[in-house]
């Protein structure tokens, strides 16, 4: 066992602490300290080719959110919580945007341009293939929901709770916040702060989950 990593006792309490919160304390904001921490979670999570077909939104002023939450089936978590962010997709991510990460490899990591020609190839047959079959915004989107995972797991092991949300209307989200204007579109939103004990009910009920053997197949 590494000392360096949390304890598997641990890492299970804090993923048990965390559930989809219904109701945030409006008077307790998440610190600029761990804010800062969670933001760095949504920019280390991994994306297919290390892409990062996304853009996060973060969206603290309380007139906005009053009205995303007009969109939002008037769910409280979206004025209520500390912090709301909403991740948004890379709209028909092209030859641009496989252009513009190797030009980054290049710059974090000082490759020579020729060194990336096979990788590049291979992405661009990737990125041509999936707009053939018009799956090319489903595929931005699916690497979303793995920024999301990063969020979810890393406040709940900084004791900050959070709720995911798809209850939205997307169409609506992308011109409020411009997003539609940044060539990005709305794929799923994510409440971030403290619940609020006493107003939700769902903090006293345990989680309903399916039996492990029914889940897990080894083989
Ligand atoms: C992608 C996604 C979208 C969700 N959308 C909403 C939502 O709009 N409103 C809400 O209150 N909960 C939402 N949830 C919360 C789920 O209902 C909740 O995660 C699920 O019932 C499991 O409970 P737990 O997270 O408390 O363990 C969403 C969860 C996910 C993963």
């Amino acid at each position: 066992m590494n000392d360096n990593f949390v304890s598997n006792e641990k890492l299970l309490e804090q993923l048990k602490w965390r559930y989809a919160v219904k109701r945030f304390d409006p008077d307790r904001k998440i610190s600029d300290q761990d804010w800062e921490t969670l933001e760095d979670s949504l920019i280390l999570a991994p994306s297919s080719y290390g892409l990062q077909p996304w853009k996060f939104y973060v969206v603290t002023d309380e007139a906005v959110r009053k009205e995303l939450t007009e969109h939002s089936w008037n769910q409280p978590q979206i004025s209520e919580c500390s912090h709301l962010v909403v991740i948004a997709a890379k709209k028909d991510a092209d030859r641009g945007d496989i252009e513009k990460y190797l030009e980054r490899v290049i710059e974090v990591r000082g490759t020579p341009e020729e060194e990336l020609e096979v990788l590049k190839g291979m992405m661009l047959g990737s990125q041509k293939l999936l707009e053939e079959i018009g799956f090319i915004n489903e595929w931005a989107a699916r690497q979303c929901f793995i920024s999301l995972g990063f969020l979810l797991g890393a406040a709940a092991m900084k004791g900050i709770d959070s709720c995911p949300m798809e209850g939205f209307q997307p169409t609506e989200y992308d011109k409020v916040l411009g997003i539609a204007d940044d060539g990005y579109f709305s794929v799923v939103v994510c409440a971030l702060g403290y619940r609020n004990k006493e107003e939700d009910w769902l903090s006293k009920l345990p989680k309903v989950r399916y039996p492990k053997d029914d889940l897990i197949k080894r083989v």
